[in-house]
């Protein structure tokens, strides 16, 4: 952690107003990282946790979040929503409050819309969409009684229309973009996005041609702004 406050900081706006820029600094704000275990969620952890915010992040495989400076690691299996709702009641249980969510986790599973398996599709929708929802449902009450708060969803809108071979995720890629807009309509005061990492080298993506760092500090840029005025950002 940084000795100096960190110079980020996030404007929010207030609802049915000009956008009112109430400064609160990263330095300040209690972060919620899901799917920080490796890629793009590793690397955002690792740069929120620099610029000295408390940062919570969470997915199934503990042992690879143990170095990215965080101040929590939840064990979620985030293919069962009452998971989200449980770890959602643990780091408000542990901090007292989440100024920002990031839903980034995400799961991949190729195979033709005629043979894709139940269960997989099953599992990409609670993963990717519905999970989400409930952390952002659980979340928003919060951020509301203290009058600002950001919740970014990590989309895919290059698979979201469709993609040959990817039918689970790009259908439930879409669902979450769906999501995104209508909370972004309904939650009035609170910034809410779709961040579009474009396409980036991980497990998910290993032939992407972009460092998942590049992709984090473009969504810690988003993130300070509290309120993009476009739905997805990249
Ligand atoms: N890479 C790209 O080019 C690209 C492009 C567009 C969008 N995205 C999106 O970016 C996000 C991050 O993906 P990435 O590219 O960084 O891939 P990644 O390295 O494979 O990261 C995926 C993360 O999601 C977590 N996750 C998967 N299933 C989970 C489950 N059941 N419960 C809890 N956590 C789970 C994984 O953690 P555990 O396995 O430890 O649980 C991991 O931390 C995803 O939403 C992806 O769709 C990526």
């Amino acid at each position: 952690m940084p000795d100096a406050p960190s110079v980020h900081s996030l404007a929010l706006s207030r609802a049915g107003s000009e956008p009112v820029s109430v400064t609160m600094t990263l330095s300040s704000s209690v972060v919620l990282v899901t799917g920080a275990s490796s890629g793009i969620g590793a690397a955002l952890a690792r740069e929120l946790a620099a610029c000295g915010a408390t940062v919570a992040v969470a997915a199934r495989r503990t042992e690879l979040m143990q170095e990215l400076g965080a101040a929590s690691i939840h064990r979620v299996d985030l293919s069962d929503p009452a998971h989200a709702l449980q770890l959602a009641d643990e780091v408000l249980a542990t901090h007292g409050r989440v100024d920002v969510l990031v839903n980034n986790a995400g799961v991949r599973i190729d195979a033709p819309v005629t043979e894709i398996a139940l269960e997989d599709l099953d599992r990409s929708f609670q993963v990717n969409a519905l999970s989400p929802l409930m952390l952002a449902c659980a979340l928003l009450p919060g951020m509301r009684e203290r009058g600002a708060g950001v919740i970014a969803n990590v989309v895919a809108p290059q698979v979201s229309g469709g993609r040959r071979g990817m039918a689970a995720y790009a259908a439930s890629k879409a669902a979450l973009e769906s999501l995104t807009q209508t909370l972004r309509q309904e939650a009035a005061g609170i910034g809410v996005f779709g961040f579009d990492p474009g396409w980036v080298r991980t497990d998910l993506a290993p032939d992407g041609p972009d460092e998942p760092q590049a992709a984090a500090q473009r969504l810690i840029v988003h993130l300070e702004a509290g309120r993009g005025s476009r739905e997805i950002l990249s």
